[in-house]
C-alpha cells in the first residue's frame, strides 16, 4: 500500500461530509479528530518485525505511515533508501565517501537507520530534522547521528553551505506552496554549491495511479492543489503539483536535473533531483 493510502486522513477514513469537514478545519477541532484517530491506530495488531535494528514503538510508526507494520516500515524504508543512495551517486554524491547528509522531515528514521550508518562509515556525516519531538527525541537515541528539531516555518539552525546530499521523502506533500517555496529555498541555502536535493512530491502520475477521484484532471487546470487544507506540516494535509511546476518553484536556485515519475508498481512518490546553483 502506498505511503498516501495509509495516510489518507481521519476526515475521509470518517466519511465527513464536505461541509462539516471544513467548519472542523476552521474551528481547528479537525485536529482533535485525525489525533484520536492516529492514537487508535497501533491498536490494529501488527505482527512483531525484526530487522536486527533499534524498531520504534507502534504509536511512532503510525505518525508516519498511519501504520504500525514493522515489516513496511523496514522495507519501505531500505527501499528508498537504496534509491536515494543510487540517484544521489548518478549524480556524484557518493553517500558511502564522505558525504555530509541531511534527511529533512525524518520521522522516526524510516530511511535513516539504513543510510546513516552508511554515511558515518564512509567518514561522511548524517543529520537528520523533524517538526515532531517525539519522532526526533526517539531517533536521537536510537539510531547513528545527530537529529535536530526545526520549525514549520525556515529557517533551520543548519550552518550554509553545509551539506552535499538533502534528501525529504514525502514532506513536501504535506506543504502549501507557499511553505514549499521556503523549504525549496532553505534546502539551497544548506547545500554546498552543487550539491544534491532529493526532494519527493505527488505529480500526475502518482496521483492518476493512487491519488483521489479528481485530482488527475483538477492537475490539468491548477497546477497546485492542497486537499484537507488544515494542520499543515502534518498528514492530514496533502498537496499535489505537476512536474512542470515543482520545476518551475526549483529553477531559479537549482538545475533541475531530473524529475522521477512517481511510479504505480512498488509505488513511490515523484522525485525531484535537483543541484543547488552557486549565487
Ligand atoms: C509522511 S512523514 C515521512 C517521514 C519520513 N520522511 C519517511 O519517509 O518515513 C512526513 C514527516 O515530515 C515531517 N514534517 C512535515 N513538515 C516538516 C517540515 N517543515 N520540516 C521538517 N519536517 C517536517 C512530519 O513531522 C513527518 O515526520
Amino acid at each position: 500500500m502506498t505511503l498516501y493510502a495509509r495516510l489518507v486522513p481521519a476526515a475521509v477514513r470518517l466519511r465527513l461530509r464536505p461541509h462539516l469537514q471544513r467548519a472542523l478545519e476552521v474551528s481547528g477541532l479537525i485536529g482533535v479528530l485525525h489525533r484520536r484517530q492516529e492514537r487508535r491506530l497501533p491498536q490494529a495488531p501488527a505482527p512483531p518485525f525484526d530487522d536486527g535494528l533499534p524498531m520504534p514503538p507502534a504509536e511512532l510508526l503510525v505518525l508516519v505511515g498511519a501504520s504500525s507494520d514493522g515489516r513496511w516500515f523496514s522495507e519501505g524504508g531500505r527501499e528508498h533508501a537504496a534509491m536515494f543512495s543510487s540517484l544521489a551517486g548518478k549524480h556524484g554524491v557518493d553517500v558511502g565517501k564522505a558525504a555530509d547528509v541531511w534527511d529533512l522531515g525524518c520521522g522516526c528514521g524510516r530511511i535513516a537507520r539504513w543510510l546513516a550508518p552508511e554515511a558515518i562509515a564512509g567518514g561522511g556525516a548524517f543529520t537528520g530534522s523533524d517538526i515532531n519531538r517525539r519522532l526526533v527525541d526517539w531517533t536521537s537515541a536510537h539510531l547513528p547521528g545527530r537529529y535536530l528539531l526545526n520549525g514549520l516555518k525556515t529557517p533551520t539552525s543548519l550552518a550554509p553551505k553545509s551539506k552535499d546530499l538533502v534528501y525529504a521523502y514525502s514532506v513536501l506533500t504535506h506543504l502549501r506552496e507557499k511553505a514549499v517555496r521556503a523549504w525549496l529555498e532553505e534546502v539551497h541555502r544548506v547545500l554546498r554549491p552543487g550539491g544534491l536535493a532529493l526532494l519527493t512530491f505527488h505529480d500526475e502520475c502518482y496521483a492518476g495511479a493512487w491519488g483521489p477521484p479528481g485530482v488527475v484532471g483538477r492537475l490539468e487546470r491548477e497546477p497546485f492543489i492542497v486537499l484537507n487544507d488544515a494542520m499543515e506540516g502534518s498528514n492530514y494535509l496533502s498537496s499535489w503539483t505537476t512536474a512542470v511546476h515543482l520545476e518551475a518553484l526549483a529553477a531559479p536556485l537549482f538545475e533541475v536535473l531530473e524529475i522521477v515519475p512517481g511510479r504505480r508498481d512498488n509505488p513511490t512518490q515523484a522525485i525531484a533531483v535537483l543541484r543547488a546553483r552557486a549565487e
